[in-house]
């Protein structure tokens, strides 16, 4: 409780349950202390609570005591995400966009000019903090005429982050502008340096809370002169708290909070959307979906889902299905644009060549929202939210299994990789988190890759056309999707070697299909992706009409299954 954003996270969390008089909110401060976190959590067990909310002091040492919790109990983590997915729920912001956001705001005060930045960093430990420090870095990489000095501020306070600015003196001299980690050491910057020579360096803080002191009043006051705010979750976890409880289906795994960049000139618009309560629907909203095909078992479980979901929702739902083509794609959203729909979704085949016809939907006035796949744009104001699942931990768990049940032997291990569609951001991200993990380790490597554009002929003509060019020498098959390892195993069947015996096979999406092969043997670990988006995505198209922000990305439960849990979990497997 001892920075001010901790204060405003706690009266969120309270005002927020007391709406509710069903929840009894019981809350225990740790004093930034782990030791007494955990015991903290041990006591609030003892009570016998039905949800823990916790914002982990440590996220590393918190991560056994929360997983042993979520055996038990629903948990519901805030702002500092620990590892694995041991928790109900994770909501917390962006901090590595939130550098970025800041980033772009100095490019644009630089503009193209030799330009210095003295940036006020948190202390060492801050997850929070060295986020932020990435972000603003991978803006600055592309930007050589800006210079950067880091300080770092152990203790984040106001008055600490003044006596450390007013003691650099010359060093100020060339400082143009001043980026400070929250906005209460953004105003110890101000202090320190008004009324003297260096009082027009331009500042600019993160949280932008309302009250006295807070990043608005400051750039109201002209403190400071931009802000990037940080939002805190509190009333999004009491609302999600409530829906875990009542088993609502449809909670995601992650959201993740937007932040906005506030100066004096959207300052009073920015102040009136708080205060705006959503409103009733009186129309049916019109949504055009731009689909990929139907290439996968998947993509069929896909679009039923958001099908159904649309009929639930009462949304006049259009879906043109691209048949992998992204040309017809991004025509099928021109097609939307001039059917004046009032939101467009994509689930884009490929993740570029979409800054154009996004900005012809923006100057039409519709929202774009990605369902399932994402873009890849510096531009940040293109879609409102991604819907998905984490294609990289998916990437990061399939090769944890490998690592965890092949292990080398007299040679390294041999890893046939079957890609995705080329371009497609599942097939980037999912190859990104495999190599990362696989790069932990010098045993392993991937001897062969080529993609099967994520069918079962595909996945059968990768292995066929390796058979044809070499005598069999893979350990391993990792292929970015179930269709794709069912067409290899047909192709190592015809070729006389035994698929989950003679190679071991991941691959990712959890089709029933791919359970049944599990538990036939020929198939080892599936890494879960899940299709059902419909519900999720409905919601977020119908609280967007009704005025509410969305979340920048929401993002999907997954779990893997191996020959430990695939009987128990193939009756429930429903694609
Ligand atoms: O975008 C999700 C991927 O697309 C699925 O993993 C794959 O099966 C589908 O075609």
């Amino acid at each position: 409780m001892r920075e001010p954003w901790r204060l405003v996270l706690t009266r969120e969390l309270q005002e927020e349950a007391a709406k509710h008089p069903e929840i009894r909110l019981v809350f225990v401060d740790a004093t930034q202390d782990s030791d007494k976190q955990i015991k903290d959590i041990e006591r609030l067990l003892g009570y016998g609570i039905d949800l823990l909310i916790v914002s982990p002091c440590d996220a590393k040492r918190l991560t056994p005591t929360i997983s042993e919790v979520y055996q038990n109990i629903p948990v519901i983590v805030l702002d500092r995400v620990v590892e694995g997915y041991d928790y109900t729920l994770f909501i917390g912001p962006d901090n590595e966009s939130i550098g970025k956001q800041a980033g772009k705001a100095i490019v644009s005060m630089a503009v193209g000019r030799t330009f210095s930045v003295l940036e006020l960093r948190g202390g060492a430990g801050s997850q929070a903090s060295a986020a932020r420090s990435r972000g603003l870095e991978g803006v600055f990489v592309r930007h050589p005429n800006i210079r950067t000095q880091v300080v770092v501020v152990e203790n984040e306070s106001r008055d600490a982050a003044e006596d450390i600015v007013a003691s650099l003196g010359d060093r100020l001299e060339d400082v143009d502008v001043i980026f400070a980690h929250n906005d209460y050491m953004a105003l110890g910057a101000y202090r320190a340096i008004q009324g003297g020579a260096n009082a027009s360096k331009k500042i600019i803080g993160v949280d932008g809370f309302a009250g006295q002191d807070g990043g608005l009043e400051l750039i109201r006051k002209g403190v400071i002169d931009e802000t990037i705010t940080c939002p805190t979750g509190g009333r999004e976890a009491i609302q999600f708290s409530l829906d875990i409880l009542q088993n609502v289906s449809g909670v995601p795994k992650q959201v993740i909070l937007r932040s906005h960049n506030i100066t004096r000139d959207n300052l009073e618009s920015y102040e009136r959307s708080l205060d705006k309560a959503p409103h009733e629907l009186t129309d049916v909203i019109r949504v055009g979906y731009a689909q990929v095909g139907t290439e996968s078992g998947w993509r069929l479980a896909a679009n039923s889902s958001i099908r159904e979901a649309a009929m639930d929702f009462n949304v006049d739902l259009t879906v043109i299905d691209a048949n992998q083509s992204p040309a017809r794609q991004i025509e099928a959203v021109r097609t939307f644009i001039s059917q004046k729909m009032d939101v467009i979704v994509i689930s884009p085949i490929i993740d570029s060549g979409w800054e154009p016809v996004l900005r012809e939907a923006k100057r039409a006035g519709i929202p774009v929202l990605l369902s399932d796949r994402k873009i890849n744009t510096e531009a940040d104001d293109l879609f409102l939210t991604y819907i998905g699942g984490d294609f990289i931990e998916e990437g990061r768990r399939a090769m944890r299994w490998v690592q965890a049940n092949v292990p080398p032997d007299k040679h390294p291990v041999r890893i046939l990789e079957i890609q995705g569609t080329i371009g497609a951001s599942p097939t980037i991200e999912r190859k990104a988190g495999f190599e990362a993990v696989l790069a932990e380790n010098g045993s392993y490597g991937i001897v062969h890759s080529s993609s099967g554009d994520y069918t079962i002929e595909g996945g059968r003509q990768v292995v066929e056309s390796y058979l044809r060019a070499n005598a069999w020498d893979i350990d391993v098959i990792f292929a970015h999707n179930d269709d794709m390892a069912l067409g290899a195993i047909e192709a190592l069947e015809s070729a006389g070697i035994k698929p989950g015996e003679d190679v071991k096979i991941v691959s990712v999406d959890g089709t029933k299909r791919a359970v049944k092969a599990i538990i036939d043997g020929k198939l080892n670990c599936v890494v879960e992706c899940a299709p059902f988006l419909g519900p999720q995505l409905m919601k977020a198209v119908t609280d967007l009409m009704m005025g509410k922000e969305l979340p920048l990305r929401i993002i999907t439960d997954e779990r893997v299954f191996t020959r430990e849990n695939a009987e128990e979990v193939l009756p429930g497997r429903s694609y």
